[in-house]
């Protein structure tokens, strides 16, 4: 049985790559440090005799040495980050340690103990606002935050330890995630988090702009498969790959799957759009695709009615 590590394990996608990893029979050490994950995010992965919980900073480098000590990870999927983009402007030297340093002294550690794996959390964000669509791994990023920039310096840092010496460096850049667990609590918190728990709670929603920007809305089951298989095919190729399904979809569209599910009541605020706001996003999924063989599975409409209706965790495939 291979053991693998995941860092920043109580959160929302990390969560779900833990229990996708232990769904294949992996061995899972999940690391968190609370800052942004919940513990009872790992409520069912913690019933496996198959998975670790350590309350622990990614970025403590003394104490991931200890785990790699004690264990022969067969890979390490690095979630653990600061995930807010308007946090990553307030505090830039907390995002330099959470997202670029923490990631560096993770890939040597692997490097040190001989884990040859390595997945990576990167970020649509890297592409910036004005980039051709559909994005493609080959255009020139354009980091408009703290939080793309070190995530982008993250992926290069990473890629040159590949091409150093021989780290199986795999950069997945998450386009929109969204599925159960994500956190609504932030008004810069996913927008499909923040409609379903507005909505659940009759509470009316506030749409910026007129709704007909989109995204490439891609399933956290969909990622947590993507990230399962990045960490455990035998053959891949280091570098930079897009998770996305490939199709956009706009806030208008959106609200109209909403408006079946909540037929009653959809009061629409419309405000002026947000400052930055882009207005185009998809990804072109063809290098994923090539190198994992992976797709995107879960239809947007399937997986927002999932998300609305209280997915319930007896019926996850
Ligand atoms: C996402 C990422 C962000 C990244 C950016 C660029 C998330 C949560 N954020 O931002 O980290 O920098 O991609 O790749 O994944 N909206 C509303 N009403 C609301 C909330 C949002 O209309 O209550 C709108 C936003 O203005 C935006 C769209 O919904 O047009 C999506 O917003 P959001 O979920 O925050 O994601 P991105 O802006 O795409």
């Amino acid at each position: 049985m291979q053991t693998f590590l995941v860092t920043g394990a109580a959160g929302f996608i990390g969560s779900h790559s833990v229990e996708g990893l232990l769904a294949r029979d992996c061995r899972v050490i999940g690391v968190d440090n609370l800052r942004t994950g919940h513990l009872e995010n790992l409520e069912i992965a913690r019933t496996s005799p198959h998975f670790m919980w350590v309350l622990a900073d990614a970025g403590d480098e003394a104490a991931m040495r200890v785990l790699f000590e004690q264990h022969r990870f067969a890979g390490v999927l690095h979630l653990a980050a600061l995930v807010s983009v308007p946090e990553s402007f307030r505090e830039p030297a907390l995002n330099y340690q959470l997202n670029l340093a923490a990631a560096d002294s993770i890939a040597r550690l692997c490097l040190e103990f001989e884990c040859r794996r390595l997945v990576f959390a990167s970020s649509a964000a890297v592409y910036g606002a004005d980039a051709a669509l559909p994005n493609r791994e080959s255009a020139i990023p354009q980091p408009q935050s703290p939080y793309a920039a070190a995530k982008l310096a993250a992926e290069v840092m990473l890629l040159g330890y590949a091409a150093s010496y021989g780290l199986e460096a795999v950069c997945l850049r998450y386009f929109n995630v969204y599925g159960p667990r994500q956190d609504p609590g932030s008004p810069y918190s996913g927008v499909l988090s923040i409609f379903t728990d507005r909505l659940r709670n009759g509470l009316p929603v506030t749409v910026y702009g007129d709704g007909e920007q989109t995204r490439d809305f891609i399933s956290v089951r969909d990622v947590a498969r993507a990230n399962g298989e990045a960490l455990t095919q035998a053959q891949v190729a280091a570098g930079r790959y897009n998770v996305s399904t490939g199709q956009g979809i706009s806030l208008n569209e959106v609200l109209a799957i909403y408006q079946e599910l909540f037929p009653n009541t959809l009061p629409i605020n419309y405000a002026v759009a947000r400052i930055g706001d882009i207005r185009h996003s998809r990804g072109d999924p063809e290098q994923l695709r090539n190198l994992l063989g992976f797709s995107a599975q879960t239809p947007f409409a399937q997986g927002l009615r999932e998300l609305v209706l209280g997915y319930s965790e007896e019926n996850r495939a």
